[in-house]
């Protein structure tokens, strides 16, 4: 019978890791301690919002799904109406981020503004990053204490509307910016008619704009209370969703005002439920809020990283160099289940 052994390699004692006694244990063994310990590890990834399994005999996408699998949290999710670039590997599995590899990637729940947002998300190590491209994490209902309360309040009142902008596949968009998705690629469908019922079945307002452009907005809480444990976490993209010099470094940021000098295109945007603006003020809090606890650890190759993605919050740090993180995510409200 294989055991194991827990223990912290941050002193924010965040991801719980978890690794084999036995250096030598094989794939279906590792697949016997997830089916026979289930309950404990469930119990710990409740209390902790992250587990790292390490060392254990993963080498390639088929075994991390097998892992999630085994795990049995729910059902996988595709990525519909999510719209970070990334590339799909399998039916279940992606890559993580495809963005600039300069470029930091807040800390963010994954999909918080949509309503079926996935309930795990996992990331595999296939490739460690040679300098520094962490998936940095950091607990949610730290996050929710550490905010001011003046903009708590705001936030939780009223609540937020996030906007997209999509071009149906446009060769000039794509020349300009790669990473600015079409609306085929985020609801992996040519069909207009299916886009429509996806955003209905999924809460999201749409609007077919000029040259098929598709205008999307989706009205979410700021913060929700997790489903099991009833804990108030801060659940809101508001910070990821607002171009400003802070998120995208001032080049980025005077090159993404010129490309998106047209409204109908702006790739996201972000406002209060009730079309009132967000003061920069309150999105630059929230990300000095985020940077005093982010979480850093190395990864390792053949990692897997399991976060319960209403406590914890993940993010990339920039990088150079090769780096090759896979992800996938379970949840029990399929936003594609049609799909
Ligand atoms: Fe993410």
């Amino acid at each position: 019978m294989t055991n194991f052994i827990t223990k912290f390699i941050t002193p924010e004692e965040l991801p719980l890791v978890i690794e084999p006694d036995n250096k030598n244990i094989q794939l279906n063994e590792f697949h016997n301690l997830l089916r026979s310990k289930n309950d404990y590890f469930k119990k710990q990834l409740l209390k902790h919002g992250a587990l790292l399994f390490r060392n254990f005999p993963v080498q390639n996408e088929h075994d991390f799904t097998s892992v999630i699998k085994h795990l049995n949290t729910g059902e996988f999710l595709n990525y519909i109406g999510g719209d970070s670039p990334r590339n799909k590997i399998t039916e279940e599995v992606y890559t993580s981020t495809e963005a600039p590899p300069s470029m930091k990637l807040p800390l963010h729940n994954e999909l918080s503004y949509v309503k079926n947002y996935p309930q795990h998300i996992f990331f595999y190590c296939h490739i460690a990053p040679e300098d520094h491209g962490q998936t940095i994490i950091s607990d949610a209902r730290t996050i929710y204490r550490a905010i001011n309360d003046q903009v708590k309040q705001r936030f939780e009142e009223k609540g937020l509307r996030y906007i997209s902008c999509y071009p149906l596949n446009s060769p000039i968009m794509n020349a300009i910016n790669k990473h600015h998705k079409s609306w085929v690629n985020v609801f992996e469908t040519h069909d207009k008619q299916e886009v429509e019922r996806k955003c209905e079945e999924n809460e999201i307002f749409y609007q077919w704009n000029h040259n098929d452009w598709l205008q999307i907005s989706q009205v979410r809480p700021a913060a929700i209370e997790h489903p099991e444990t009833h804990e108030k976490v801060w659940f809101n993209q508001a910070h990821h969703f607002d171009f400003n010099p802070k998120f995208l470094g001032w080049w980025r940021y005077i090159g993404t005002k010129l490309l998106y000098c047209r409204k109908h295109t702006l790739l996201h945007d972000v406002s209060f439920a009730d079309h009132t603006s967000i003061s920069r003020k309150d999105l630059y809090h929230i990300y000095d809020v985020l940077d005093q606890h982010t979480v850093y650890f190395p990864w390792k190759k053949g990692d897997v990283l399991v976060l319960d993605n209403v406590l914890c919050m993940h993010g990339r740090a920039p990088f150079t160099g090769k780096r090759r993180i896979l992800t996938a995510m379970t949840g029990s409200g399929n936003p594609s289940s049609a799909h």
